[in-house]
């Protein structure tokens, strides 16, 4: 990352909505400074206000753990997708909301299912049994009105970031579209840019496409690396 935007609205509250968000969480900055640089970028971005979601990864045993521990804490469950090429469940739970935004606070589980046929290596290659709920990525939410073509190409060659895939889109037949784009992991944990462009009644999109998710899979099947393994963060 070798430049920054500065722009003129960037304040130390942008700052500090991020870092809420993450501390609300219960992780701490600290073990991901890499993280704290891109945040800093993203704060002085008119295109990036907050993050989106947070996913954490599990063996499938500690399904039911992870669960509880969010249901206990106010969060509801939002919904969940199921991918094919690369077999796993991607559950959302939300908590709050924002006059603009249906939540406050998402965290997302990926776990291997127990009935899938094949294996899904990434996923496998990144869970530690016994390290409790990794971390697995953190999305920040791209503004409905920026470019996100432009604005992956200003990650790309001016904050430095190295993608593992181009923008992955979906629209759905209410007019709504999802872009979402993925840094190459370190480790097995990675940065995902998301934007949810709302539908013709002006909702937001709120869910995931499974093909996106297995297109996310295949690039982190290429790229991910089980020599430099990513800082373990037990939430539960
Ligand atoms: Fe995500």
């Amino acid at each position: 990352m070798d430049s920054m935007n500065n722009s003129p609205n960037s304040t130390e509250n942008d700052f500090d909505t991020f870092l809420d968000v993450i501390q609300r969480i219960g992780l701490s900055i600290d073990d991901y400074p890499s993280l704290h640089e891109l945040i800093i970028l993203c704060s002085k971005s008119k295109s990036i206000k907050k993050i989106d979601h947070l996913t954490f990864i599990c063996p499938p045993e500690d399904r039911e753990k992870f669960m509880s521990y969010w249901l206990d804490r106010g969060f509801s469950l939002h919904g969940i997708w199921k991918t094919e090429r690369y077999p796993a469940d991607h559950i959302a739970l939300v908590h709050g909301q924002t006059p603009d935004y249906p939540w406050s606070d998402m965290v997302g589980l990926t776990v291997g299912s127990s009935h899938a046929n094949s294996e899904n290596r990434p996923l496998s290659l990144s869970v530690h049994p016994g390290a409790g709920n990794q971390l697995q990525h953190i999305a920040f939410n791209v503004n409905v009105n920026a470019n996100f073509d432009a604005l992956y190409q200003e990650m790309s060659n001016k904050w430095g970031l190295r993608f593992m895939t181009p923008v992955l889109s979906y629209h759905d037949d209410n007019g709504a579209s999802l872009h979402q784009c993925f840094t190459r992991p370190v480790g097995s944990f990675f940065i995902e840019f998301i934007q949810r462009l709302p539908n013709r009644m002006g909702e937001p999109y709120g869910g995931f496409d499974p093909d996106i998710i297995d297109d996310l899979y295949e690039a982190l099947d290429e790229h991910i690396s089980i020599i430099s393994l990513p800082p373990e963060v037990r939430v539960a």
